[in-house]
C-alpha cells in the first residue's frame, strides 16, 4: 500500500470511528474500563453520599440539588408510591403478576396506564400552573389569571382539570401535607411558593358555587412541587412513573407470593353488564 493509500485508509477509519462514537451523544454518563462518571462525578464518590432522589435530580438536571430541593423531590416521589388495588396501575400490576409473566412485564403493564387521567395528569397540571404564572407576569392578578388559564385549558382539554378531583377521597390527605412542605420550603427561601398559591387558587376556583369541593389530588400536589423545583411539565409524568413504580413492584411481588393464577379484575361470580342484542339464532343463510 502506498503512503497516500495508507493515509486514505487511516482517514476513513477515523471518520468511521467518529461516526460510531457520535452515534449516541450524552452529557449524562462517561465511562471507560474501571471508570464510571455521572455528570462528571465518579460513581465511587456518589455512592454512600447521594440519595436516590438526589441522584434522580443529578441525572435529569445535570447538577446536584441543594439539600432542601432534594428533600422536597424526595417527599413528592415518596408520597405517590401507592394507592392500593383500586388504582388501575396497581390492579394491573397484580393481575399481570397472576398471568405467568415476570416482574418486569407486570411493572411495564402497570406503568403503561399512567396517562392523562391516572398518574400522568401532573404533566398538564404543571403546564396549567405555568400558564397561570405566565399570565400573571403580563400583569394579570391571580384570580383573573386563573380564570383565563382555566378557560383556555377547558377549550383544549375539556371540563376535567388535571390534578384535581378524586373518586375516593373528599380531600386527598397527601395534598395538604405536600403543600405544607412547599410552604415551609418557601419560608426558608428554597422555592418561591408561587405555584402552591396558584394551585390553591385553582382549587378554590373549581369549587366555587359547588356543594362539595373538587380537591387537589396527588398529581396536582406533586405537580406543585415539580413546578416549584423547575422541572419541565413532561418530567412530572416521568417522575410520577418512577414513584408509582415502587408500589407497582411491591404489589406485583406480593401477588406473586400469594400465587393467584389468571386473576381478572372482578371475582368470577360477578359478571359485567351486557347491553347488546338478546339471544338470537344465527340465520340459515348469510344476510344479503
Ligand atoms: C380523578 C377523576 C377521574 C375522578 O372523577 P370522579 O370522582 O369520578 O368525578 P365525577 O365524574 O363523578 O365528577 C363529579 C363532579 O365533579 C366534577 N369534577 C370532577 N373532577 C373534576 C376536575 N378535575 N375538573 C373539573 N371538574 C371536575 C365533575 O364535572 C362532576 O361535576 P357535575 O356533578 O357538575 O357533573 C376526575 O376528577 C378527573 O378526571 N380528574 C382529572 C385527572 C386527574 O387529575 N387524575 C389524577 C387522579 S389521582
Amino acid at each position: 500500500m502506498s503512503g497516500i493509500e495508507q493515509q486514505a485508509a487511516g482517514d476513513e477509519m477515523d471518520a468511521g470511528q467518529r461516526l460510531s462514537q457520535d452515534w449516541w451523544r450524552t452529557s449524562i454518563i462517561d465511562m471507560r474500563p474501571g471508570e464510571i462518571r455521572y455528570r462528571g462525578y465518579p460513581i465511587e464518590q456518589l455512592i454512600g453520599r447521594v440519595s436516590f432522589a438526589q441522584m434522580i435530580w443529578l441525572m435529569l438536571r445535570g447538577e446536584l440539588p441543594g439539600q432542601g430541593q432534594g428533600e422536597l423531590l424526595d417527599a413528592a416521589l415518596m408520597a405517590a408510591v401507592d394507592h392500593g388495588p383500586q388504582a388501575p396501575s396497581i390492579a394491573i400490576a397484580r393481575m399481570a403478576a397472576t398471568c405467568g409473566v415476570g416482574l418486569n412485564n407486570a411493572m411495564a403493564s402497570a406503568v403503561n396506564v399512567l396517562g392523562d387521567v391516572h398518574g400522568g395528569a401532573g404533566e398538564q397540571a404543571v403546564a396549567l400552573y405555568e400558564d397561570v404564572a405566565a399570565r400573571m407576569e403580563t400583569g394579570l392578578a391571580l384570580p383573573e389569571a386563573v380564570g383565563a388559564a382555566l378557560a383556555h385549558y377547558r377549550e383544549h382539554h375539556g371540563k376535567f382539570v388535571s390534578g384535581f378531583g378524586h373518586r375516593f377521597h373528599p380531600v386527598d390527605p397527601r395534598a395538604p401535607r405536600l403543600l405544607a412542605l412547599v410552604d415551609d420550603a418557601a419560608r426558608k427561601g428554597i422555592v418561591s411558593g408561587r405555584y402552591a398559591t396558584i394551585a390553591r387558587a385553582i382549587e378554590a376556583a373549581l369549587g366555587e358555587g359547588r356543594s362539595k369541593p373538587i380537591p387537589m389530588n396527588i398529581d396536582g400536589a406533586t405537580a406543585v412541587i415539580y413546578a416549584e423545583l423547575g422541572f419541565p411539565a413532561p418530567l412530572a409524568r416521568g417522575l410520577f412513573c418512577l414513584s408509582r413504580s415502587v408500589g407497582i413492584l411491591a404489589h406485583a411481588w406480593e401477588q406473586t407470593g400469594q400465587g393467584g393464577r389468571n386473576k381478572g379484575p372482578i371475582p368470577r361470580q360477578f359478571l359485567w353488564t351486557y347491553d347488546g342484542e338478546p339471544q338470537r339464532d344465527v340465520p340459515q343463510a348469510p344476510p344479503k
